[in-house]
């Protein structure tokens, strides 16, 4: 509070203080300046006195002050409603100003006033403080968010590309067991892979599944895992085997379904696995389904092992020509494998992939012609 007449400021000062408020008073624009400075004011009150001897522009006081407590609520008390009216013309400037006539018996309308004034000054201070309050929360969840952002996106990397390392670690597994059994017996190298290629050619052209395709071929690639435990003394046997040592041969789709049971990533095949010398009409092995109790898979992978028996060379028969193969398999469809597949397989010339004289075409990827 600024007045240049120390009676008049300190009744002010009294009366304002009598109502709980702290009042800091000061007598020129200058040392009230320097007071705003060390102590920021809620309510700024001056006095305008122009028509003295001793005049003093209190407006120009609330003005200056805005730089000092932008947030302050400014009351400049004039002598007559005159001045306040005269003070209208003034230029606006920056900050409100309120005028209040300053005759005695507008005094108790100065403290209502001061009072509102400090009530609202204190709620803007409120609000400021939760405002920052909740920015500063707002800031740190946006640097949470941005956190797990980053956490996530490089956890979900990882995690591909672990899958992805996963992936090929268990195809080279399952690569490596079809390569132990085709190391077990020399002679059937590469039907493995041939079996795989000719049911997943098969697969697609029947319709198969899309979302199954990839375990269809890992089983067709793994049938004969069972063999790995087969005695040599049968499985390479160069003659024919007698009937004990068909027997034993016979146990290999089972003993290839142990071994899958055991491992799990190789669940999904044991049905290629344990039933591919299923027959049509009931009379395969070893659980004697027929028909369509016989797994698709295993259908499949039947028919693809059987063309590839017939179509390459082993120590005791030559390879058949193709149109051979499929006169084989069309007259043993219904007894033997699955007519539906059978069709598609002949009717689609699907056995004209990897036969033995494939090589010897002339192609284009750096395969030459024999003589
Ligand atoms: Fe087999």
């Amino acid at each position: 509070m600024t007045h240049p007449h120390v009676e008049a400021l300190g009744e002010l000062a009294e009366m304002l203080g009598g109502v709980g408020l702290v009042v800091e008073t000061a007598r020129s624009t200058v040392e009230a300046l320097n007071k705003l400075r060390s102590q920021p004011a809620h309510v700024i009150v001056a006095f305008q006195v122009s028509s003295t001897s001793n005049p003093f522009d209190g407006v120009g006081f609330l003005e200056a002050s805005v730089g000092h407590a932008p947030d302050a609520l400014r009351i400049a008390l004039v002598s007559s409603p005159d001045e306040a009216v005269e003070l209208d013309y003034r230029p606006a400037q920056s900050g409100t100003i309120i005028r209040l006539v300053a005759k005695p018996s507008e005094r108790s309308r100065l403290v209502a006033l001061v009072g509102e004034g400090m009530k609202l000054m204190n709620l803007v201070e409120e609000q400021r403080d939760l405002v920052r309050k909740l920015s500063i929360d707002q800031s740190k969840l946006q640097r949470r968010e941005t956190l797990l952002d980053v956490v996530v996106k490089e956890r979900t990397k990882e995690l591909e590309e672990s899958y992805e390392k996963l992936k090929i670690a268990n195809r080279q597994a399952l690569f490596g067991l079809a390569e132990a059994i085709e190391a077990k017996d020399p002679y059937t190298k590469g039907h493995c892979g041939r079996v795989a290629a000719y049911s997943l050619v098969l697969a697609k052209e029947a319709g198969y599944p899309t979302d199954g395709l990839e375990t269809l071929e890992f089983g067709a690639f793994l049938h004969d895992i069972g063999k790995i435990g087969i005695r040599d003394a049968v499985l390479l046997k160069p003659g024919p085997l007698d009937d004990n040592e068909w027997t034993h041969m016979r146990e290999h789709p089972v003993k290839g379904y142990d071994i899958a049971s055991k491992i799990e990533m190789l669940h999904p095949i044991m049905p290629a696995v344990r039933n591919h010398h299923e027959r049509w009409d009931g009379s395969g092995y070893p659980d004697k389904m027929r028909a369509e109790d016989i797994p698709l898979a295993a259908r499949i992978v039947a028919i693809a092992d059987a063309y590839d028996a017939m179509a390459t060379d082993r120590p005791y028969k030559k390879a058949l020509p193709l149109e051979e193969c499929e006169a084989i398999l069309s007259k043993t469809a219904g007894k033997m494998y699955d007519p539906e597949l059978i069709q598609v397989f002949v009717t689609r010339r699907l056995g004209a992939l990897y036969r033995d004289d494939y090589d010897a075409l002339p192609f284009d990827d750096g395969h030459a012609a024999l003589p």
